[in-house]
């Protein structure tokens, strides 16, 4: 659904189901929209193009990310404010996006509550139009993966020798599939998940990844820690411990930290809740790259809606 007949890609969905070479593609074009320096360039990829920004969920990263990378691209740039769009008075999905159209849209960039969101705008669309997945439910979020992935490999290049455990909630988290997905086809060593029993999907071991429930135990031997936040705004009641006591049993604190292999890194999509999953202290270390995946999800958006731009048009 996601590819056009000679394989390349025409929208971002997924990860499932991208090569290590789809990957390395997005990758290396993101690298090459930083200066030596470290700012990320001007171009005219985009000119005389439109992204519209849907987002259906509250966003900060990923919408203002996207928004910069389309300037950067020098598109034209539509940010729907959706408390305020006709969403309000009623009017379906269908119907906004073909509005949209109308008003001669290039790119869709979508997030929204109902997972497979993206996939349904794909089919409403003229050929040509690009969709890219900016989060459908507990679904996936592709960019934040390629964004990590990036991150990752600016530090730690050789992923066959990397242990890597993601740590939270895992079980309403599409940032940790779409994770999970982009680390087995980059060739990850292992990956581990950490979690309450609650907050883990069922038979999650078929993702691949090898299950802890003990924090202290499943950092032993890691190099890359992947922090999650509490999704509570679509949990069910009872699958939290009480009070503080999931920080002390799942909290990345420093005590914690001294488990995992000196000079582990650690990343977080955000938005990061402190003292709730991770320790401020840890939060702002060196280690941590946070604020970098920040920086590093411009080029990366610049380089997915640049390339898919690019197929739409062969
Ligand atoms: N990582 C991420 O998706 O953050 P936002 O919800 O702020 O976009």
């Amino acid at each position: 659904m996601q590819f056009n007949k000679q394989k390349r890609l025409k929208h971002l969905l997924t990860i499932d189901g991208l090569t290590k070479e789809h990957i390395l593609e997005i990758l290396n074009r993101a690298e090459g929209f930083f200066t030596p320096q470290g700012e990320i360039v001007q171009t005219d990829h985009l000119h005389g193009k439109t992204v519209a920004n849907l987002f259906f969920e509250p966003s900060t990263r990923t919408r203002s990310t996207f928004e910069l990378a389309a300037k950067k691209l020098s598109a034209s740039v539509l940010n729907l404010d959706i408390s305020h769009s006709s969403t309000s008075k009623g009017e379906s999905l269908r119907d906004t996006v073909r509005n949209l159209q109308a008003m001669q849209c290039h790119i869709f960039v979508i997030r929204h509550s109902a997972s497979g969101a993206a996939h349904f705008v794909t089919q409403q669309v003229k050929p040509g139009t690009v969709i890219i997945n900016a989060g459908d439910g507990c679904h996936a979020h592709p960019t934040q993966a390629l964004l990590d992935m990036f991150t990752l490999r600016k530090h730690r290049s050789e992923f066959h020798k990397l242990t890597i455990a993601i740590v939270g909630d895992i079980l309403h988290s599409r940032v940790a599939r779409s994770q999970i997905h982009a680390l087995h086809i980059l060739g990850a060593h292992e990956i581990r998940v950490i979690a309450p029993k609650t907050l883990l999907p069922k038979c999650v071991e078929q993702l691949g990844v090898n299950v802890f429930h003990d924090l202290k135990k499943g950092l032993q031997g890691v190099d890359v820690i992947m922090m999650l936040r509490l999704q509570t705004e679509r949990m069910q009641s009872g699958l939290l411990p009480q009070g503080d006591a999931y920080y002390r049993l799942y909290g990345l604190t420093c005590d914690m930290l001294s488990n995992a292999n000196p000079d582990a890194l650690i990343i977080h999509p955000g938005p990061i809740n402190r003292g709730i999953e991770i320790q401020s202290e840890i939060a702002d270390s060196p280690n941590a790259l946070i604020l970098d995946q920040v920086t590093n999800g411009i080029a990366v958006r610049m380089s997915v809606m640049s390339l898919l731009m690019e197929n739409a048009q062969k």
